[in-house]
């Protein structure tokens, strides 16, 4: 879905205020510091009940008040989020929800930022996070089995710490495996999928560099998991908790056949992050067919600026709404003669800005 309307009350160094986006281009300018991270920041929280920015929402409650108020109108659903210090409530079409998953699945968004290269450099974890992404929002199964393989892992490793009832072990081996093999499956499949995307539509982007993506599993490759769970059964029970598994996969980003994060420039690292993150969106919109949001915060301070008229090419022809602030009112080439809406920032003051 797309945003179209967006309501704020007290939230960051934002003075309350009724937006009205447009539902592919919006331009986002002002000085640093005035708010436009903040204004991201809001659109995140009203698709994922979570902020980007921090582990603690209540610290983006304004200073000095007692909570903030979101209100977000949508294609075809209303979401409302209010935060105070000891409560987060969470409403789509007027109703609580318990799960935050119910508003999670409705609209896919991401974000480019500086923490983007964290994809190339930074955990494992970050890698199989980026792809559970892109697969929770496309394969309807996927979620299912990830609940189940979580449930099995939480209880193996209960057991474990316990160090009771240990014959148990067996039993949450085999609930752990099944879930295992479809979601790994997915992954595998999805990384080829991706690598695919960005050697044939994203070249450009990286230039010479020849990109490839390999998929590592979380335990001996000859061995299957259900043998490697067997292997290290005493080593789980003296750590307390699972070695091996799909919660130790990884992806190998490889430049020129060299892990990329060790050989390539900081600048060549945010272009490939940034192909990277273009492919899963193009495979997200392509599988699912839904809309999504991608927020693009300050990607001039980032890149030079024929790289980023590169980005705005491949995210215009995905068809996303866009989000992308700027210190000056710049107007990238790509979107030139485009329809767009444009929104000045000035402490804490956002104003629609005509454009001519
Ligand atoms: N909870 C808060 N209440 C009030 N102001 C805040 C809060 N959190 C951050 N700020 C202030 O909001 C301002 C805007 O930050 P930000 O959105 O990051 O600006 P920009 O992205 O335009 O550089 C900062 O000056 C920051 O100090
Ligand atoms: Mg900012």
């Amino acid at each position: 879905m797309s945003i179209s309307q967006l309501s704020l009350t007290d939230f960051r160094n934002l003075q309350s205020i009724t937006l009205d986006f447009h539902p592919t281009i919006n331009l986002i300018s002002g000085d640093n510091g005035s708010g436009k991270t903040s204004l991201l920041e809001a659109i995140f929280i009203l698709c994922q009940a979570r902020s980007f920015r921090t582990h603690h929402l209540k610290r983006t409650i304004q200073h000095d008040k007692n909570g903030f108020l979101l209100f977000g109108r949508f294609n075809d659903y209303k979401a409302g989020l209010s935060k105070t210090a000891d409560k987060f409530d969470i409403r789509v079409n007027g109703e609580a929800i318990k799960r935050r998953s119910i508003l999670v699945n409705k609209t896919p968004i991401n974000i480019v930022n500086t923490d983007s290269l964290d994809l190339i450099t930074g955990s494992p974890q970050q890698r199989r996070q980026y792809l559970d992404w892109c697969m929770f929002h496309v394969e309807q199964s996927y979620n299912q089995h990830w609940q189940k393989y979580q449930h099995a892992l939480k209880q193996r490793n209960k057991l474990l710490k316990s160090r009771k009832d240990l014959k148990l072990l067996e039993y949450w081996d085999d609930y752990l495996i099944n879930p295992s093999i479809v979601l790994q499956a997915y992954r595998e499949n999805y990384c080829g999928e991706i690598e695919q995307q960005v050697k044939s539509e994203l070249s450009e982007l990286l230039q010479d560099v020849n990109i490839g993506l390999k998929y590592l599993q979380g335990w001996h490759s000859s061995m299957s998991l259900k043998e490697s769970l067997n292997k290290n059964r005493e080593r789980d029970i003296r750590s307390g908790f699972t070695n091996t598994g799909i919660h130790r996969d990884n992806i190998q980003i490889l430049a020129d056949g060299y892990p990329a994060a060790d050989v390539l420039s900081r600048g060549q690292l945010k272009r490939l992050s940034l192909a990277l993150l273009i492919a899963a969106l193009k495979i997200l919109k392509q599988k699912s067919g839904r809309q999504l949001i991608l927020l693009v915060d300050d990607l001039r301070a980032e890149m030079d600026g024929l790289a980023q008229e590169r980005v705005y090419e491949s995210l215009l022809a995905i068809g996303l709404q866009l989000f992308i602030t700027n210190i000056e009112p710049h107007v990238p080439e790509a979107i030139k003669g485009k329809d767009f809406k444009m929104f000045h920032v000035e402490h804490g003051m956002i104003k629609t800005r005509k454009f001519s």
